[in-house]
């Protein structure tokens, strides 16, 4: 046994005791006669002491010590004269008695505390030093506790964990495959699974009706703080349920995490709303209501005036930022640059104040007189020291740009404390959203997703109209803006399923090549089922307070989907690359 105790174990009531600890160490000192070691291990810090008085050799071998070298030590548990409370060992140290060098260590390429000195790239190289940090280590530790309660809480619900293959045909989750060329079938690639959609779907025709896993999934797609290119589920599905049963089920679970791992109570039940009130009124179909600031149509109240950049668009919607009419000319114009870039792609912005003194002053003043902005104001409840932000163009996307604005003055107003949390189903999601671009439909959630019952006329109508009024039982798990999880009621029906495949505009043959398994097992017996997946990464960061799951994930990618510290991905070498009848056509600049 190299160790009798762990670096966060003793306590005062230790003292007196003959231990042995074995770490890294954090960091040396030297005072007068004595010398100090701050050893650490994964589970907390101990302070090492010696004086030169009592044994010199064991000061001249704390003088050789580097940061990080791996030691043991043995020695006496002592109360400490000057008590660190911001420690939970802080009441003691170990007067120490003998001390090994298990392993020397360079000089780490940055220090290894709380708040590192290191840029992300040079601590993604060495993510081993990285993962030495506490933050980092209580990020893991806060996502191995909530799988452990996820599990637990499933397997009380009577689900399996069902392991599914990852070397797999496409799956159609809107994003690309990472694919896996095959040498014993040359010329043929498995593709690595999106999700398991289609095989939990699967284990529902077999009988299995209460699935999940904890389970990688890989996306090939633009990567962004919420978004790596292999990621975790929490994968589910359950058959003979309706929407109404998988919502019961998974608002449990998740009152469950956060009353077990954070002890919140969240709201029961927790509130919903509809993807076209989500739309309307937050501009997103991921709404972070902590805060109010909704958006309001003033369509009708502002067209029609002979101010010609409203009369031209379809749609003019504005809110109101609260106590905000103080903005001074140089912060609305750094405002309206803010909307111009491309991530927002508004064209302008048009601002109405309601000052202190209760006059209105306006950017749009010379086509609307001081009443008609009054009555404005009025309708969408802004009152005196109140801003009102407007912004115009083509429905959905100027809702859309309003939605970014809001949440950005949510930030600037300190609105979005991440340690509050909002959660909200957004349900009665649209089943296709047509692409003007393609000029085709797309499944808005999956092509596996059934439309709603009392729309299956529109679904077998062939007027574009029609079908982008049909809506499916599908739902999303939306928590503080974030979408931490979504998923819907099945199909369970082949001729359903073709007639799905039709208007996507996958033909038959493709639909057959592509999904003819899936088609062909709901000719034998397939129940009713739906099911959701969360994002472990995701619902185990916002737990922690934090956006970006990187930090949740031991070894994760950059946003060039870069492994830093493998230098992966790398070429192979032309053997592999003969025995896969590969050829790479890709020529370097
Ligand atoms: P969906 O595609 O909505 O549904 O994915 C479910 C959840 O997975 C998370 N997620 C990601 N997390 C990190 N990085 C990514 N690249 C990434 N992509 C998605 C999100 C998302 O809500 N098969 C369906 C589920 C179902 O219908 O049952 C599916 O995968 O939090």
């Amino acid at each position: 046994m190299h160790r009798t105790h762990t670096c966060g174990e003793l306590r005062a009531a230790n003292i007196g005791q003959t231990v042995t600890l074995a770490g890294w160490v954090q960091r040396t000192r030297k005072m007068g006669g004595m010398s100090f070691i701050d050893l650490r291990d994964r589970y907390g810090i101990t302070q090492i002491v010696t004086d030169e008085a009592s044994s010199k050799e064991l000061n001249d071998q704390v003088a050789k010590l580097g940061r990080e070298y791996v030691i043991k030590v043995t020695g006496e548990v002592c109360e400490r004269q000057s008590k660190n409370p911001k420690i939970p060992t802080g009441d003691i140290e170990i007067k120490m008695t003998g001390i090994t060098i298990l392993n020397e260590a360079q000089t780490p390429p940055f220090t290894i505390e709380d708040e590192s000195d290191g840029g992300e790239e040079l601590r993604s190289k060495y993510r081993y030093l990285d993962l030495r940090r506490a933050p980092l280590k209580r990020a893991l530790e806060l996502r191995h506790r909530m799988a452990h309660e996820v599990r637990n809480y499933l397997d009380e619900q009577g689900f399996l964990e069902i392991e599914t293959p990852y070397l797999i045909k496409s799956t159609p989750e809107g994003a690309r495959d990472f694919v896996v060329p095959s040498r014993m079938n040359p010329g043929q690639f498995y593709a690595l699974p999106q999700s398991p959609q289609t095989f939990k779907q699967l284990l529902m025709v077999a009988g299995y009706d209460r699935y999940f896993q904890i389970v990688r999934c890989f996306r090939d797609e633009d990567l962004r703080a919420d978004r790596q290119p292999e990621f975790t589920q929490i994968d589910c599905e359950m058959s003979f349920v309706e929407q109404e049963d998988v919502l019961n089920v998974f608002e449990g679970m998740m009152r469950t995490l956060f009353k077990k791992v954070l002890n919140v109570d969240i709201p029961n039940p927790m509130p919903r709303m509809s993807w076209y009130d989500a739309m309307d009124f937050y501009g997103s179909d991921k709404p972070d209501i902590r805060f109010g600031m909704k958006i309001n149509d003033l369509t009708s109240d502002l067209k029609g005036h002979g101010f010609s950049v409203f009369d031209s668009v379809e749609y003019v919607g504005g809110i109101v930022v609260e106590g905000a009419s103080e903005y001074t000319r140089k912060q609305l114009d750094e405002l309206t640059e803010w909307v111009k870039r491309p991530q927002v792609g508004a064209k302008g912005l048009v601002y109405v104040k309601v000052n202190t003194d209760g006059t209105i002053k306006s950017s749009i003043d010379k086509f609307y007189s001081p009443e008609e902005l009054k009555a404005v104001a009025d309708k969408c409840g802004a009152k005196v020291g109140d801003l009102m932000l407007i912004l115009c163009g083509a429905k959905r996307k100027a809702q859309t740009m309003l939605g970014v604005l809001r949440v950005e003055m949510g930030n600037r107003l300190g609105l979005r404390d991440p340690h509050t949390f909002a959660p909200l189903w957004v349900v009665d999601f649209p089943l296709l959203e047509w692409d003007d671009e393609t000029n085709r439909f797309y499944a808005m959630h999956h092509p596996f997703t059934a439309p709603k019952p009392e729309h299956m006329d529109l679904f077998y109508s062939n007027k574009k109209e029609d079908l982008e009024r049909v809506c499916a039982n599908a739902y999303d798990f939306v928590l503080n803006g974030t979408e931490l999880g979504g998923g819907s009621i099945r199909i369970h029906n082949a001729d359903v399923q073709e007639r799905m495949f039709e208007v996507l505009g996958i033909s038959k043959e493709d639909a057959d090549y592509k999904f003819g398994f899936i088609i062909n097992a709901f000719k034998f017996g397939a129940p009713p089922h739906g099911g959701l997946a969360f994002g472990f990464d995701r619902v185990c960061a916002l737990f922690g307070g934090q956006e970006t799951i990187r930090d949740y994930i031991a070894f994760p990618k950059n946003n060039q989907g870069r492994d830093v510290m493998l230098d992966s991905p790398s070429k192979i070498d032309d053997v592999q690359m003969d025995e896969l009848f590969l050829k790479s056509t890709y020529v370097e600049k």
